[in-house]
Parts: C-alpha cells; sequence; structure tokens
C-alpha cells in the first residue's frame, strides 16, 4: 500500500493503472476511519481492481464555529487499518495542495442542501461538493463508496453526478451501528463517558418513530414529536432538527404518503453534532 501526498503522485499512479485495464474504487474520508469506512472498503475491494482511500480533512465543508481544528486526525492508525483491509492507496494531501493559494471555484447547488443539515450548516454542502469534485477528477474513479448515516450527503452527491453528467457510479453503503445502536461515527470519539452512555437513545427514538410510521402513523407532525419527546427525556438539551421529508426532493412532507428519509441532529457536549437516519418505502 502505498501513501501518496500530491495530486500529480496519485494521477501518475492512476494512469498506470487504467494502461493495465484496472477498474478504481474510492472511499472519500476524513480520517480516523472507523468500521462504517472499513464497510465502504471491504465493498470497494470486493468490485474493482484496484482501492483508493482519501484522507483529508476539508476545510471548506466546515463553518467558523465547527469542529475543524479538533477533527480527530491520526494518519499512521488509518493507514494500519487500510493496510489491512486491502487499500492500495490512501491519498492524503496538504490543505495547500488541495487549496493552493489562488483557489477559487466551487460546486455548489440549488436544491437539496437548503434544509436538514444545511440549514445549520449553510456552507457545508458546498465544501463537500467542491472537494469530492477534485476527489473525482483526480482519481477517476469508476465507482465511489459513502455512508448511507450522511444520508443528505449521499442525495447531494448522486444529484451532482447526474446534473453534470460525471462518470461515476456513487454507492450508498448502509450504517454500520454500536451495539447498542448508536451510528459510528469519527464524531463519537467527542463523546464523554456519560454522553456515550446516554448517545444511543438517538436511535431508540428513531426506531420508535420508524415503528409508528410502519403501524400505520401518517403525521409528521406526531412522529417528530415523539421522536424528540424520546430524545430530551434523557436531559439531552440540544436537538438541532428532526426532519420528515420526501425522499428524492428531501422537501419536509406534512402526510406520510410516499417514500419518505427520517433524519435527525442531536448537539451532545462541546463539539459533537450526531446525526442519524431511516428511509422508509411507503
Ligand atoms: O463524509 C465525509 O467524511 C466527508 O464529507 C467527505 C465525503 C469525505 C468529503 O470531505
Amino acid at each position: 500500500m502505498k501513501i501518496l501526498k500530491t495530486v500529480s503522485e496519485v494521477k501518475e499512479q492512476v494512469k498506470l493503472w487504467r494502461g493495465e485495464g484496472l477498474t478504481i474504487g474510492l472511499v472519500p474520508t476524513m480520517g480516523w476511519l472507523h468500521e462504517g469506512h472499513l464497510s465502504l472498503i471491504k465493498n470497494a475491494r470486493e468490485n474493482n481492481g484496484r482501492v483508493v482511500v482519501s484522507d483529508f480533512v476539508n476545510p471548506l465543508q466546515f463553518g467558523p464555529n465547527e469542529d475543524f481544528d479538533n477533527y480527530p486526525r491520526d494518519l499512521d492508525r488509518d493507514a494500519g487499518l487500510c493496510e489491512k483491509a486491502g487499500v492500495d492507496v490512501i491519498f492524503a494531501p496538504s490543505v495547500e495542495e488541495m487549496y493552493p493559494e489562488g483557489f477559487c471555484s466551487y460546486v455548489d447547488m440549488n436544491g437539496l442542501t437548503g434544509g436538514l443539515c444545511g440549514k445549520s450548516r449553510p456552507i457545508h454542502f458546498r465544501g463537500v461538493q467542491t472537494v469530492v469534485n477534485k476527489l473525482f477528477n483526480i482519481v477517476t474513479p469508476d465507482n465511489a463508496y459513502f455512508g448511507e448515516k450522511d444520508a443528505q450527503q449521499l442525495a447531494v452527491i448522486k444529484r451532482m453526478v447526474l446534473d453534470l453528467n460525471m462518470n461515476v457510479k456513487i454507492k450508498g453503503c448502509p450504517i454500520i451501528r454500536e451495539e447498542d445502536g448508536l451510528a459510528k461515527s469519527s464524531r463519537n470519539s467527542y463523546l464523554t463517558p456519560e454522553e456515550r452512555s446516554l448517545a444511543p437513545i438517538i436511535n431508540k427514538a428513531m426506531t420508535r418513530g420508524k415503528e409508528m410510521i410502519q403501524g400505520g402513523e401518517r403525521s409528521s407532525e406526531k412522529v417528530i414529536a415523539a421522536i424528540s419527546e424520546i430524545i430530551l427525556s434523557v436531559g439531552i438539551t440540544k436537538i438541532d432538527y428532526v426532519s420528515i421529508v420526501d425522499s428524492l426532493s428531501l422537501e419536509p412532507v406534512d402526510t406520510i404518503e410516499r417514500d419518505i428519509l427520517c433524519a435527525c441532529a442531536v448537539y451532545m457536549g462541546n463539539f459533537a453534532r450526531l446525526i442519524d437516519n431511516f428511509s422508509l418505502e411507503i
């Protein structure tokens, strides 16, 4: 396994692989890998000739008061996990390599990004789209792998690829959870032991919401109120949102009568903002 730090090294490597007729799978990450990432890598490993993992904490997708500086970073640890998982190349560029002086081009979207996480993180998806676009141009993957935990991100990237006629297949992979139901996330490392013991309530509340809809409840308001109440019942005080939206347009729905995404984001402690979701076909 190679760790490459520059765009030109990756392009050179990709050219060699293409010469051998190999397909390429890309797993974009911000590092501090966990089993969620490893499931994406496994999927990429099984379905491509070569696998590239990008490991880059992207400053463009963090707002001014967010956790860019505190985001956990450990390339050696990530490299050990990637090596074991059969990754061929880690692309770990510096910020200057990705955004050299004078950088001023961005990829943005008019729909899909205004609600859910986009509401409290107004520049987030522009940053995600821009970096993912750059990674696609650098690695030219046949397939790129993203977790369904970031459901809005996955929808945005699929739309971007469709709208801009990009030559890559986007593969969404299921949420991987801890034994107690908490969705795996690099940000779980911010939790104190007490916060960690409360965090599984998020999944418990979402499961209750899912059961309500499966049991015939069609009022989004009632389901959202029930989920929020369960989360707040353990002493968590700050919910960013609990929303039920159309699974394609991501527009809020009042009456649940077509396929929906139910998503939430909850603040815990100083830095942690944990997200979770489920989709249902109605
Ligand atoms: O999901 C993430 O870790 C990031 O948003 C991504 C896709 C790697 C872009 O920085």
